[in-house]
C-alpha cells in the first residue's frame, strides 16, 4: 500500500444510526487525539437502506452526549463496491457479518471483512453488539461501554497492522 494512501475502516451496523455511527464517531475522535487522522480514515454504514440520509437515532446521540461526545452522521446503505474502497470493515454483529460476507461473496475481501467484538478484550464469546434500536435506555448504554472500550483496540491493531513501517 501505498505509504502517502490514509487507512480506511468502516464501521457497519443494521441501519446506520445506532450502534457504528457510534463507532464511526468514537474512532473519529481517537484518531484525531493521536494525531492520525492525516493517516485514518473513520466511516460508517448500514446493510439495510430505510434510514439513508438520516442523523443518529436521538437516543444514542444523547447517551454519548452524556459522556462528552458529539456524533454527527448522515447514514449511508454499505453496497458491494465498498469493499474495494475500505482496507477494514468491521461489522458490528454476526448477522451484519453475514450479510456483508454475502453481498461480498463474488470478491475476494482480502481477510478485510472482521467482527467489531473481535477486538474486545471483554467480549468472553459475545461477538455482537447488541442491536439497542427496540430496547431501552440500558441497551444504549451498553453499546457505549462496549465501543468506547473496543475503539482504542481497533486503532491498536490498525498501527501494528498497517502502519508499522511508516
Ligand atoms: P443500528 O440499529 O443497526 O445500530 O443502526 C438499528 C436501527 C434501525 C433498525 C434496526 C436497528 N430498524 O429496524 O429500523
Amino acid at each position: 500500500m501505498n505509504a502517502d494512501q490514509k487507512i480506511k475502516v468502516c464501521f457497519v451496523c443494521l441501519g446506520n444510526i445506532c450502534r457504528s455511527p457510534l463507532a464511526g464517531g468514537l474512532f473519529e475522535d481517537l484518531i484525531r487525539e493521536e494525531e492520525l487522522d492525516h493517516q485514518i480514515e473513520s466511516h460508517s454504514a448500514g446493510t439495510g437502506h430505510w434510514h439513508v440520509g438520516k442523523s443518529p437515532d436521538p437516543r444514542m446521540m444523547a447517551t454519548a452526549r452524556s459522556k462528552g461526545f458529539h456524533l454527527k452522521n448522515s447514514a449511508k446503505q454499505f453496497k458491494a463496491q465498498d469493499f474495494s474502497r475500505f482496507d477494514l470493515v468491521l461489522a458490528m454483529d454476526e448477522s451484519n457479518f453475514s450479510d456483508l460476507e454475502q453481498l461480498g461473496s463474488s470478491i475476494n475481501l482480502d481477510g478485510k471483512l472482521r467482527l467489531f467484538r473481535s477486538f474486545d478484550p471483554k467480549h468472553n464469546g459475545q461477538m455482537d453488539v447488541p442491536d439497542p434500536y427496540y430496547g431501552g435506555d440500558a441497551g444504549f448504554e451498553k453499546v457505549f461501554d462496549i465501543v468506547h472500550r473496543t475503539c482504542p483496540e481497533v486503532l491498536s491493531y490498525i498501527k501494528t497492522t498497517f502502519l508499522k513501517d511508516r
